[in-house]
């Protein structure tokens, strides 16, 4: 059985949707360990919920560093582990080395743009702000740059004319939750 951790800082809908298609039986693959910045996120208590472990990373009251420290035994911890595969579903910092090089080509992230368009936060509502007529979702492999790695899956989503940046992500929220399990699934089977 290959074993996933997740990395999230938010609500951890894609976490969810990751613990589904694995009771579903549409992805072959136990989630070992969930992992947050954030004390208060909701993606810890889904953890509970579905009997997976969880932890908080301490990243020091910094806002957006991944310290290297923490990155150093968030590594060693996920080695211990013994995990296949790293997603980062809703993850707000940048991961680098040394955990990049302690997991080379098995992490992967989930971002709610058409990449290489709009990179970074808020993507949809850049999406919008530019006018763009599609967007959508990308699951990539994480490289040393900021939503940048090679692209693995993706998924489109038609703007609509009365679109807010809400509407706009939560229908994108809605081709996540498919895509991001198959995209796992796709990157497992190429291990
Ligand atoms: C998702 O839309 C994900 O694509 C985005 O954060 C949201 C997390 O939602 N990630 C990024 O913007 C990363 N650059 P969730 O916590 O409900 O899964």
């Amino acid at each position: 059985m290959l074993r996933l951790a997740v990395l999230g800082s938010g609500s951890g809908s894609n976490c969810q949707s990751i613990f589904n298609a694995i009771k579903e039986g549409r992805l072959d693959a136990e989630v070992v360990l969930v992992l947050s910045d954030n004390p208060d996120a909701y993606i810890l208590e889904r953890a509970r919920l579905n009997g997976v472990p969880a932890e908080v990373m301490d990243c020091g009251g910094y806002k957006n560093k991944f310290p290297l420290e923490v990155q150093a035994a968030v590594a060693q911890k996920l080695k211990e582990l013994k995990v296949d595969m790293v997603c980062l579903a809703g993850f707000m910092r940048l991961v680098k080395e040394p955990l990049l090089s302690a997991f080379p080509r098995r992490i992967l992230n989930i971002h709610p743009a058409l990449l290489p368009s709009f990179p970074g936060v808020e993507a949809w509502r850049q999406a919008l702000e530019a006018g763009a007529t599609q967007a959508g979702c990308t699951v990539h492999y994480v490289d040393a740059g900021m939503d940048t790695g090679e692209i693995i899956m993706q998924a489109y989503v038609p703007v609509l004319p009365d679109d807010t940046p809400e509407s706009l992500h939560a229908r994108i929220q809605v081709q996540e939750h498919i895509l991001y399990p198959a995209a796992i699934l796709s990157a497992l089977s190429r291990l």
